[in-house]
């Protein structure tokens, strides 16, 4: 390995780009290299496995825990994206029986009113971002099983210490910034390098390692106001499986308002105003959201969700309603309940297993990025 000192000299030498990939973060302390046998098998309708994707998977790991380590020193880790939540609120997920014949699989296959958790957030890796500060908007929902409606089946994986959960991570954007795993490690190496002259150079460094498409995506995709997270529209941006064996499609989700109000960003400078409009919803009554599935015709990308597919040649259908009942889910107990949870896409029934590169690379970086956070919840 360099020399700190001879790498920090080259960096602030600032000898051209090429001299820079040896000044953004690797991780190298933290890297763990990942079994293939245990990475998810690129064997869903449009999978295929891209070039050093295994190996570039345990690197962005390794990237984002030595962040995080820097960040966090003495203190808890928290989410490396998403940290700032407007509330966890509670939820019912209501599959219903008028779902169309051939979207009915896993949970989708088994109506009835399931309980949920829903965590509401930003997508900015800063938790004090102020609202008001453009940013993307998260939509993380964990649906549960109970004794009257129990899940379907086993998920591919459960948390640690939490019971086996049905989740849903979605964005308030269509598409991600990303097709191929090595390009997503160099851009996370960029944007995780404690160089400050790396940090100067991102808006050079960013197009380079990601490309037009991806960096006009990065932005659009950070750069919303809202007035409500529960008046906003969540996509999952990346696709999962529907079904199993030859039956299998790929779909993406999508959650919507069931009647959407104008949007109308309110000038205020409470930096926190979002978490205060949900609480003023669930003060005076139930908020609703519709659960959508888009099923790909056999031109969509499944490994490259950087372009959205269509929606006039593949609509959303909706497969659930999300009621978010009247309810103070402000308390220090349900906030706290929040900061220890992990939503994580991999925590599905295997009729709806995630798809592509991005949600393959996804399982081995959550899970570690979760373990950091237990292992320094006490810090
Ligand atoms: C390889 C690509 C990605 C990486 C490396 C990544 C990384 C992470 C990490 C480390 C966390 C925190 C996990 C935890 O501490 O429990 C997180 C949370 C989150 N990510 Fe990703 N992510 C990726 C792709 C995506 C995509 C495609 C979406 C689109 C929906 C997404 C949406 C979210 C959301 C909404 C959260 C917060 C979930 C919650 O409320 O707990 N991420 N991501």
């Amino acid at each position: 390995m360099m020399n700190k000192r001879l790498k920090a000299g080259l960096c602030l030498a600032g000898a051209g780009v090429a001299l820079l990939s040896g000044c953004a973060e690797r991780g190298d302390a933290y890297y763990r290299p990942i079994d293939p046998a245990t990475y998810p098998a690129a064997n869903g309708p449009g999978e295929k496995l891209a070039p050093g994707e295994v190996d570039a998977a345990a690197r962005v790991a390794a990237i984002i825990y030595a962040h995080l380590e820097r960040k966090y020193a003495n203190v808890p880790v928290r989410r490396d994206a998403h940290p700032k939540p407007h509330g966890c609120v509670a939820a019912t997920f209501t599959v219903g029986d008028t779902v169309p014949s051939a979207l009915r699989h896993g949970l989708f296959a088994n109506p009835g009113a399931y309980p949920a958790i829903i965590r509401y957030s930003n997508s900015n890796e800063n938790p004090n971002r102020p609202d008001y500060e453009k940013d993307g908007r998260g939509m993380a929902v964990k649906v549960l099983g109970n004794s009257e409606q129990p899940l379907p089946g086993a998920p591919l994986v459960v948390a640690p210490g939490s019971a086996p959960t049905q989740d849903f991570i979605m964005i308030n954007f269509p598409t991600f910034l990303v097709a191929e795993p090595k390009d997503y490690e160099k851009l996370v190496g960029y944007n995780d390098s404690p160089s400050k002259l790396t940090q100067w150079l991102l808006p050079v460094l960013v197009p380079l390692s990601i490309g037009v498409k991806g960096t006009i995506n990065a932005v659009e995709a950070t750069s919303s106001l809202i007035d409500n997270p529960l008046n906003t529209r969540y996509w999952s941006m990346v696709p999962y499986q529907l079904g199993s064996g030859a039956e299998a499609v790929a779909v993406k989700y999508s959650a919507m308002p069931c009647e959407p109000q104008p949007v109308i960003i309110p000038k205020t400078k409470d930096p926190n105003y979002l978490r205060a409009a949900m609480v003023e919803t669930l003060k005076n009554g139930a908020a609703c959201m519709r659960f959508m599935v888009q099923v790909r015709t056999s031109d969509m990308s499944v490994e490259d969700s950087r372009y959205e597919w269509s929606e006039t040649e593949a609509p959303f259908q909706e497969v659930a309603r999300i009621n978010i009942p009247q309810q103070d889910f402000n308390t220090d107990a349900q906030n706290a309940a929040c900061e220890a949870s992990s939503y994580n896409p991999w925590h599905a029934l295997p009729d709806h297993k995630p798809l592509g590169a991005v949600n393959r690379m996804r399982q081995a970086i959550y899970e570690r990025i979760f373990d950091l956070r237990r292992e320094t919840a006490g810090r």
